[in-house]
């Protein structure tokens, strides 16, 4: 999904290691910890709540598993591809253990959580496996392992949100964020795995999101990434000691707008929005407060109604143009990313057409797509046949591809001539006379480095030339 331009990663399969080397503000235990994500950014998120949980305990973190005591992989079960990448890494991870026998390797995340024991027993290597909701329970498990067991810890849970755990930033530029505002999904998706190993959604104390963003401010944070698998559905109500006056419930839009006031200078993003809950007033929200910015994950997964009916998403077709149509009205600089699925049980040719005109109509700045992949234990796996052959559904997957570079290509080109707020990120990859960073709708824009100007400012610059992925510019006053 993600590419390389886009840092808001919210699912993909890629992996991420590179974490910094950290040492604890305690004293040390002497060991140190190495961990690798998968997946979405919930659980790259997860893995600073484990390394923060770890460090607490004396841990050092380091970006060499060789020479690390603890080797921890969180892992994705979203398509089988993903599960599939980890099950080879693990392979890799075999002749370290082999020169230190003492190493602990740990399976976390969505797939410890769906195979649960049976990893044990599939997987000689590994030691211990924990689900989203048992971190905690990780320096208990690693002791249990140090006396020379094995561990699973598969728990999930109706309350656990992490919120009193101060996340350590492993993979940050210092200037963005990402802030986990809930857990879970209470949807019911039926090509999806999530539900399963996520557990049900529940929603994080408003206060302590707002802290953290406040935290990430002062420490010289510049945008936050406010995550959830459906962040429309935010609900907290805050908790009242006895006699105490109840407190109103919090949803989306106002926690968004809470956020938006720590400070103008702090951009607000969010992921991801189910067409089902996004409200006009999460619109009108995003349309008072500059600093939120204008960009909407909206994935539509299949433009035809009958298959989002066998999805489960319960919406169809009209709704969620209805939908973009209310964002083009209250926003109309919006940008609009999506996620697709080809080749659902029983799609057909006709259906994939809607799709593609589905995507003509709203012209996508940004998409991911995706081929289906059948995963055990869903709805779609018990009630429906997987009966799109693969070549299909790679040819149906390629047609929507070449449609979305298209029109992302239309979509960069409309920046070409106008003037972008854009905030410094870094230096782009491909030279460090050149700065990159996004413009409010999630565009790369990259542009000539100017003295005046460092990373964490915000700077208009003028959009002259693109690709289909990045917007090429100068730096305007
Ligand atoms: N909560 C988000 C999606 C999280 S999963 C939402 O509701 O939009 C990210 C994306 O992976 C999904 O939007 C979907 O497009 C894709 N996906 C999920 N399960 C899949 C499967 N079994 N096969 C192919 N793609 C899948
Ligand atoms: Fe999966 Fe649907 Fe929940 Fe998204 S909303 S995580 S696709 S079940
Ligand atoms: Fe995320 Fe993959 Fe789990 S997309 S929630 S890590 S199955």
């Amino acid at each position: 999904m993600l590419e390389l331009t886009h840092t808001t990663k919210t699912h993909d399969e890629s992996r991420q290691g590179e974490a910094l080397e950290l040492v604890p503000t305690g004293s040390s235990n002497g060991r140190k910890l190495y961990i690798e994500s998968y997946g979405c950014q919930m659980n790259f998120s997860d893995s600073e709540i484990v390394a923060s949980i770890l460090m607490d305990k004396g841990y050092e973190t380091t970006r060499d598993f060789k020479e690390a005591d603890v080797v921890f992989i969180n892992t994705c079960s979203i398509r089988e591809n993903a599960e599939q990448r980890v099950r080879n890494r693990l392979k890799e991870f075999e002749s370290a253990k082999a020169k230190n026998p003492g190493m602990v390797v740990g399976v976390l995340g969505c797939m410890a959580e769906r195979l649960k024991a049976k990893f044990l027993e599939e997987e000689k290597l590994v030691d211990v496996v924990v689900g989203p909701d048992a971190y905690r329970d990780l320096p208990n498990l690693i002791e249990k392992v140090d006396e020379g067991g094995r561990a699973v810890n598969v728990l999930l849970s109706r309350e656990e949100t992490y919120a009193d755990i101060n996340p350590v930033r492993l993979n940050s530029n210092g200037i963005s964020a990402f802030i986990s505002i809930m857990r879970g999904c209470d949807n019911m998706c039926s090509f999806c795995v999530v539900p399963f190993t996520r557990g049900r959604e529940r929603s994080r104390d408003v206060d302590s999101i707002v802290k953290e963003a406040q935290d990430l401010f002062n420490a010289g944070y510049k945008e936050v990434t406010l995550l959830g698998q459906n962040v429309d559905s935010y609900k907290y109500t805050p908790k009242v000691a006895e006699g105490e006056e109840e407190q109103p419930t919090v949803n989306f839009a106002q926690l968004l707008g809470k956020v938006a006031e720590v400070s103008p200078e702090l951009r607000i993003r969010f992921s991801t929005s189910h067409p089902k809950d996004i409200t006009d007033e999460v619109l009108y929200t995003m349309a008072r407060y500059e600093n939120i910015c204008k960009y909407i994950h909206l994935p539509v997964q299949s433009g035809n109604s009958r298959v989002l009916e066998l999805m489960n998403r319960t919406y169809d077709r009209e709704w969620y143009k209805g939908r973009v149509d209310a964002i083009r009205r209250i926003i109309p600089e919006c940008g609009i990313s999506t996620d697709v699925i080809t080749g659902f049980c029983t799609e057909t040719e006709e259906e994939h057409q809607e799709t593609l005109s589905m995507m003509d109509y709203v012209k996508y700045d940004y998409a991911y797509m995706f081929a289906y992949s059948e995963r055990p234990g869903t709805l779609a796996a018990k009630r429906y046949a997987d009966d799109i052959p693969e070549e299909v559904k790679k040819r149906r997957l390629t047609e929507v591809v070449d449609l979305q570079r298209a029109h992302s290509l239309y979509r960069i080109q409309n920046f070409v001539g106008k003037v972008q707020r854009v905030l410094i990120e870094g230096f782009s990859k491909r030279s460090d006379q050149d700065y990159c960073g996004r413009n409010d709708q999630n565009t790369m824009v990259v542009f000539p480095m100017d003295a005046r100007y460092k990373v964490g400012d915000y700077v208009n610059v003028l959009g002259e030339s693109c690709t289909s992925a990045t917007l090429i510019g100068r730096i305007v006053d």
